[in-house]
């Protein structure tokens, strides 16, 4: 189904069986939960999904919902093991798409849905992507049309003392921060996980959105990204860039948007992202190190994950 953020792979979340069927399409490690998406609040206490709703999640949805964001609590005896993936808690989100909310309103139930992208592959952020990834595994894809947002909601816990948001997305920690005063931001959403150390989120510890080619990030001046890519390419390289950077680069160039543009670097970036894949010629890809701040925290997040953590700090050089 198509959602605002990224095309998810839905099946009915209260039926383990059919839950099960998402993980061996996807080829998905059986310890990562599902998130459950609804079509109106009431759905909520309407089929039990929780044991309490906090106070923090009214506010939350008043808010944001329907959009991109994924709220975390205490979950109820009616979500199979499946879903919660053994955890005692349960992801929800009321997608803004509307093809998704009438989706969900036919089925009479909610849907447990995971990106619909093969494990370890971009998110989908078009039905062409979809196909391209599970064609012949699944029944059917409902062409929505390009996603808005284009990469995942965001997630946010609220089972475990200060709200703390384990993965960044189309709404913002600034924003949610004026919803809630105090919120915490995960280790792992910057940084990588330490060896041994457990993940809060268990899509967290798995490399994801890998390209076949080696992405390396570079911490650097606009300039410095200039030259340091022109210096550099020999070896079948490309630019994951910004719309200003294309005149003087003297390599394939894959634009996001422009510099300032965070959501629509957003937007772009797994479409990009395929198409680099596409091009079996591209060794090596140099983006720069964008911002963390506003969406640009969800942009930061999934490129540092594409490169492996692989970061050149030029000032340092
Ligand atoms: O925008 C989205 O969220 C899309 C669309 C389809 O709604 N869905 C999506 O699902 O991105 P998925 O499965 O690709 O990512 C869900 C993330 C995973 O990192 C998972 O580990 C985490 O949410 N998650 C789900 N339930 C959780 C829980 N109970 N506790 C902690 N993390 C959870
Ligand atoms: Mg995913």
């Amino acid at each position: 189904m198509p959602t605002e953020t990224v095309y998810g792979l839905a099946a009915d979340a209260l039926n383990g069986k059919a839950v099960a069927k998402i993980f061996k399409a996807k080829g998905r490690p059986a310890d990562n939960p599902l998130i459950v998406h609804i079509s109106d609040f009431s759905e909520i206490e309407k089929y039990r999904l929780v044991r309490e709703i906090p106070v923090s999640a009214r506010l939350l949805a008043d808010k944001f919902w329907p959009g991109p964001l994924t709220i975390i609590m205490k979950k109820s005896g009616v979500i199979p093991d499946e879903v919660s993936a053994g955890l005692d808690t349960v992801a929800i989100r009321l997608p803004g798409h509307p093809a998704a909310q009438a989706l969900i309103k036919a089925a009479q139930t909610p849907l447990a849905a995971p990106s619909a992208n093969l494990s370890g592959s971009p998110s989908p952020t078009t039905a062409g992507h979809v196909i391209n990834d599970l064609g012949g595994k699944i029944d059917a894809v409902i062409d929505g049309g390009a996603c808005r947002v284009g990469v995942e909601s965001t997630v946010i816990t609220l089972a475990a003392g200060t709200p703390r948001i384990l993965r960044p997305g189309g709404v913002t920690l600034e924003q949610i921060q004026a919803v809630l005063g105090d919120v915490d931001v995960d280790d792992a959403v910057l940084h990588k996980l330490k060896d041994g150390a457990a993940a809060a989120s268990p899509g967290m510890k798995y490399k994801h959105y890998a390209p076949k080619a080696n992405v390396i990030l570079l911490k650097c001046s606009d300039d410095e990204y200039i030259d340091y890519v022109n210096k550099n390419s020999e070896n079948e390289v490309a630019a994951l860039c910004c719309d200003e950077d294309i005149p003087f680069l003297k390599v394939k160039a894959f634009s996001l948007g422009r510099r300032s543009d965070y959501p629509a670097q957003a937007h772009r970036l797994f479409d990009e992202l395929r198409r680099i894949d596409d091009d079996e010629s591209i060794c090596t890809v140099y983006s720069r190190l964008p911002s963390s701040a506003g969406v640009g925290m969800a942009v930061y997040n999934r490129l540092i994950r594409a490169a492996g953590f692989e970061v050149i700090d030029l000032e340092k050089i």
